[in-house]
């Protein structure tokens, strides 16, 4: 499995770095399938990455109608909740592209409990790639990010979520978080054509060296858990979260 390190200056050359990506891949797909279905990542780092795509200079690169977005992970709270990760994708690109609703797939994360949640975005996943039983659903790209505990996704550090292999999407207790995040398992994340994380600020410079260059410890270190099988995988950093990286 070949990882590709692409260093940008700071986040906002990270946004830039992962826009050109996203359009690359973007065209890649809609050439070979006709649509490109992704599934963005949540917390802060995203942010600007989805308004830099929203905004004049990249909207025009990517065929938006034929774009239909995922999510990788998700807090149990409504979608209007100001920890939602579909609220902030909401704000940052969804509602300034006007993406044509049947093109979102949100996860519905006010359904309790939160398994009832995660069994119904596993039922719309499987609809939607017309999936046989025990098949994976082949994402075009799955965007992650990295946790300051190595997490990615809501796949934390010692919680059942990472031994789960047959389901697609599990509602995952997190003690330390005190509460339960929905979110896609590892074998899914692994199927995809191509998984990005985006990393930056030296908070995650830690958690990045020991996913990348620490011993083989994924309960502790989740992030290492992420390697396509058939995919391929990138870290888009920045200089601050790659300071601790001693190859290059
Ligand atoms: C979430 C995420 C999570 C996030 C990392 C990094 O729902 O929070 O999906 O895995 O990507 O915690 O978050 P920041 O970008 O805020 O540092």
């Amino acid at each position: 499995m070949n990882t590709k390190i692409i260093q940008a200056e700071d986040g906002a050359d990270l946004s830039r770095q992962a826009a050109h990506l996203f359009a690359e891949l973007a065209g890649r797909a809609i050439e070979e399938r006709g649509r490109f279905v992704v599934a963005l990542s949540g917390g802060s780092t995203p942010r600007s990455l989805f308004q830099l795509l929203a905004g004049e200079e990249w909207r025009s690169k990517v065929e938006w109608e034929k774009v239909h977005l995922f999510w990788g992970d998700e807090r149990t709270v409504a979608p209007d909740h100001p920890d939602s990760n579909y609220r902030m994708s909401r704000e940052s690109l969804l509602d300034p592209l006007h993406l044509p609703p049947a093109n979102i797939h949100r996860i519905l994360s006010e359904e309790a409990p939160p398994e009832r949640a995660a069994r119904l975005y596993e039922e719309e996943i499987r609809r939607f790639f017309e999936l046989r039983p025990g098949r994976l659903p082949r994402f075009d790209l799955i965007f992650l990010g990295l946790g300051e505990d190595a997490h990615t996704a809501s796949l934390f550090p010692h919680t059942p979520a990472l031994e789960e292999k047959q389901r697609l999407v599990v509602a995952n207790p997190v003690s330390s978080l005190s509460t339960s995040r929905i979110t896609f398992t590892e074998p899914v994340i692994n199927h995809a054509r191509a998984v990005v994380f985006l990393v930056g600020g030296s908070a995650k410079a830690e958690a990045l060296k020991n996913v990348l260059e620490g011993e083989r410890r994924p309960k502790h270190w989740p992030a290492q858990l992420i390697q396509p099988t058939e995919g391929k995988l990138f870290f888009v950093v920045d200089r601050e979260a790659a300071s601790r990286l001693t190859r290059s």
